[in-house]
């Protein structure tokens, strides 16, 4: 597997002049009432966007948005998007309501240099999950360079992410692509040592592909979260109401045999998964009890657990972060590794629940080494899956 991709960095500046640059970013981002409501994976892009802008190409800015089944669905237009990336780059953004076809033929050549067109979601054709040749045929068509900025969709084989590539000699990845593969590449290939992965989310069986590629070159697993009581269940303990998996206990033993597995010591149990619950910290989870989050006790051992130096890479809510109650496994956990991000570590942070983790311990991104914009992808980067959206792109060298 060759890690170092060719990416628009690597290449002269003229490479871009006049080019038609077909730019796959991963705008899949939560939408209501016809606006943005959070833009993180809009932002991210901006470095990519405005990089190829100021060296006057051509851009079409192509994505998906949610899952509407490959019919044209408004709840699932890119325009909201459109409106949003025009605030952010303070400048005009055309947008054509299609992403294939007439209409978007004639958008494409009136482009000028230094223009960008928006295309409409690419996931209204069902051609585009299905990889159809002729769809990535017609994408490929419009444009001269291809360009890979949505590593949080390179775990899927797509017309956009995949077949269009086929055509195109020029393939490379985006800034943001880069900056994933650089430092997944690093926790996955050549983590520093210490290692440790904190894991949490609530289903062993999302994790299992991870825990099996990383179990031998971490020192250590601490987990946390819905999934921890599976592993609990396994070392015969009472977990009450909470979480299990049961057809994954005899996998989670083999693990647990491994002597890398941490487990939490207490718990906040409560009655409901709600706001209003009756809960309380306990070592024991009684029988009509669920467990809800790490306990301080456990908060304690795993803040201490974290390396001052080494490698962590971190996946999944220790708690049911949703209520405030049952958020604080997760914030303090994240503070403690902040601040030993300053003092040399090396952290990783990752997840669909990560941006809500890090508003409530009130941090910055900026304050870990990296934070991924990958769900699904970054975990099957992590199980060591030579993800399809990287695997196009040109080798480096
Ligand atoms: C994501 O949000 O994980 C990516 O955009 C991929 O979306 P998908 O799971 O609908 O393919």
């Amino acid at each position: 597997m060759n890690y170092s991709k060719l990416s628009i960095i690597d290449l002269p500046d003229n490479t871009f002049k006049g080019k038609k640059v077909f730019l796959r970013v991963d705008f899949n981002v939560p939408v209501k009432d016809g606006k943005v409501i959070d833009d993180i994976r809009i932002r991210k892009t901006i470095p990519t966007i405005t990089y190829l802008l100021d060296r006057d190409g051509k851009l079409i800015v192509a994505s998906h948005l949610g899952r509407p089944k490959g019919s044209r669905d408004p709840k699932y237009s890119l325009r909201p998007v459109a409106e949003k990336l025009s605030e952010l780059l303070k400048s005009r953004v055309n947008f054509v309501d299609d992403c294939v076809g007439e209409k978007v033929e004639k958008a494409v050549r009136d482009l000028k240099e230094g223009e960008l067109l928006l295309l409409e979601n690419l996931r209204f054709y069902e051609e585009e999950e299905k990889n159809d040749p002729e769809f990535s045929r017609k994408l490929a068509s419009m444009c001269d360079i291809y360009v890979n900025d949505a590593f949080a969709t390179a775990h899927r084989a797509h017309a956009s992410t995949y077949g269009i590539a086929q055509h195109i000699e020029l393939r490379l990845a985006g800034i943001l692509m880069k900056k994933e593969i650089d430092a997944l590449t690093k926790v996955r290939e050549n983590p520093e040592h210490p290692f440790v992965v904190l894991l949490g989310g609530a289903k062993v069986k999302d994790k299992v592909g991870l825990i099996e590629y990383l179990l031998p070159k971490a020192d250590a697993f601490l987990i946390g979260g819905g999934m921890a009581y599976t592993f609990l269940y396994a070392m015969d303990k009472k977990i009450g109401k909470s979480l299990l998996e049961e057809d994954l206990v005899d996998k989670v033993k083999e693990y647990i045999s491994t002597e890398k597995i941490i487990l939490p010591e207490d718990h906040v149990i409560a009655d409901k998964v709600s706001a209003g619950a009756n809960y309380r910290a306990d070592r024991e989870i009684p029988d009509d009890m669920i467990g809800v989050d790490i306990g301080p006790i456990t908060i304690q051992r795993y803040a201490s657990l974290i390396p001052d130096s080494g490698t962590l890479f971190w996946n999944g809510p220790l708690g049911v972060i949703e209520v405030d109650e049952f958020s604080k496994g997760s914030t303090e956990i994240c503070r403690a590794i902040a601040y030993k991000t300053k003092h040399g570590l090396f952290s990783v942070i990752g997840g669909g629940d990560t941006l809500t983790i890090l508003e409530k311990a009130k941090l910055d991104e900026d304050e870990f080494s990296h934070v991924s914009s990958g769900g699904g992808a970054t975990l099957e980067y992590l199980a060591g899956i030579d993800l399809p959206g990287i695997k196009i792109l040109n080798d480096k060298g």
